[in-house]
């Protein structure tokens, strides 16, 4: 199968922890915040609210409270020239009826946005990093997210450092995570895919 644009950007996108001394211009990230937009939701519901955090004190700030004691690994992304905190919105129609109220559709809305996000910025030249490894309460109080948002994911974002270097990125064999019309029945297809990338 011949590669589009957008498969090459799957390919090339990885995550990126070092970033350089470089401001990501704002119509770049109008330009991904728009993308993150266009993204489906459950019922339309379109729970997603970002915070981008783009002031050195205000990151300073977050990357203090979120980003550190247990969920120190994660400080780099303080390093980053802009993080966007990705919120939800909860108790929307959605999450109404107690019936769908545990499937937190809010969760799929939301990963779903990030990754067009993320895909955008790949393609802008930008290397993005999700961080969930942070402590969400301490993120909520130094954003001063209100009652009923909820700080689901962190993305950190800048132009990636030279010195970062790409590193391969591991990945399962498709066949061993693709069935055929009944789970553990294998995928010929999938099969066919894995001999080829070897
Ligand atoms: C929802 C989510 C949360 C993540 N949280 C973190 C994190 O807290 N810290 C981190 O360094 N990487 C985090 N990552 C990045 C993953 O470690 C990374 O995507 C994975 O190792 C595959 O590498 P790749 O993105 O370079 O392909 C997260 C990724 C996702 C999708």
């Amino acid at each position: 199968m011949t590669r589009s644009p957008l498969t090459e950007l799957m390919l090339h996108r990885r995550s990126v922890r070092r970033y350089a001394d470089r401001a990501v211009p704002d119509d770049a990230i109008a330009s991904l915040l728009e993308c993150a937009h266009l993204a489906p939701s459950a019922e339309n519901s379109q729970p997603w609210r970002f915070v981008v955090v783009k002031d050195a004190a205000a990151r300073e700030k977050l990357a203090r409270a979120s980003l550190s004691g247990i969920f120190s690994p994660t400080r780099f992304a303080g390093k980053a020239p802009v993080i966007i905190a990705l919120c939800a919105r909860r108790g929307g129609v959605v999450e109404a009826g107690k019936a769908v109220k545990d499937r937190a559709m809010y969760q799929l809305d939301c990963g779903i946005a990030g990754e067009h996000l993320v895909l955008r910025a790949e393609e802008l030249g930008l290397g993005t990093c999700w961080i969930g490894w942070f402590n969400r309460r301490a993120a909520r109080r130094a954003l001063r997210v209100p009652f009923g948002v909820k700080v689901v994911a962190l993305i950190a974002m800048g132009y990636p450092d030279r010195d970062a270097g790409p590193r391969p990125r591991a990945r399962m064999p498709l066949s061993s995570i693709v069935s055929l019309d009944t789970w553990g029945k294998s995928y010929p297809a999938a099969e066919a895919q894995d001999e080829g990338e070897k």
